[in-house]
């Protein structure tokens, strides 16, 4: 049966995508790069130096970086985006989380967040929900990030609990592959056409029910 949710966090549990995107953007504009929405989508779910190495990617001319300088531009995107995460408050849960986390606490499901950022538990902890997930996987725990199953795995693992009887929530494609590679059943938020793999798509966290939950469950164990 299904025991358990394990979400991601940025652009799941809250818009901390967008605070992603603002400061890739800034640093893309630096750079003169054509940096938009639509490619920002390939950087969900993506490390912070994968991230980089795609943006630099958009350049025309092979960009010749030192390593240094690729950690300097990856520090300063991570100052942009500390501080735009510095303001958010519990008001920043997105619509219908903390509804469908009292409904499974009260129906008995376990719930965890797998995020690949190192930034996780400052956004958890500004939101005021460190209480309300059995337990948070952040990059500092994981060696291979999305799409990797690995941060997937490691909760199911914490929380006690086959990954086959887990539901993954995700709003990147990287995340959507890393829940299939742990055998987990999936919910993407966005996109339809985007997600074509996913057990089931919802356009907002808002449509996120525990009826869904359980729907996209049924999908793939049958
Ligand atoms: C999440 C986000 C990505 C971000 C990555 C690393 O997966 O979806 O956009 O690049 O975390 O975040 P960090 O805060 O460690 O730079
Ligand atoms: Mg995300």
């Amino acid at each position: 049966s299904l025991k358990a949710v394990v979400f991601d966090l940025d652009g799941v549990i809250t818009d901390t995508a967008e605070h992603h995107y603002l400061a890739w953007k800034a640093i893309g504009d630096e750079l003169g790069l054509p940096f938009t929405r639509s490619f920002n989508e390939n950087l969900k779910g993506v490390s912070r130096m994968e991230s980089l190495r795609l943006l630099l990617s958009l350049s025309k001319e092979p960009l010749r970086f030192t390593e240094e300088q690729l950690e300097a531009l990856a520090t300063r995107k991570n100052e942009l985006y500390k501080r735009l995460i510095m303001e958010i408050t519990p008001q920043d849960a997105l619509p219908g989380i903390p509804e469908l986390l009292d409904e499974l606490k009260r129906r008995g499901v376990k719930t965890a967040i797998a995020s690949a950022s190192k930034n996780a538990f400052t956004v958890i902890d500004n939101l005021r929900m460190n209480d309300r997930f059995d337990c948070i996987v952040d990059a500092a725990q994981i060696r291979n990030s999305k799409p990797d199953p690995e941060v997937f795995l490691k909760a199911a693992e914490l929380l006690g609990v086959e990954p086959e009887a887990c539901v993954g929530v995700e709003d990147a494609v990287a995340g959507v592959e890393a829940i299939r590679a742990a055998n987990m059943a999936s919910i993407a938020i966005g996109d339809a056409a985007a997600f074509p793999e996913a057990d089931l798509v919802l356009p907002s966290t808002g449509e996120l029910t525990v009826e869904r939950v359980r729907e996209a469950w049924e999908r793939k164990r049958k």
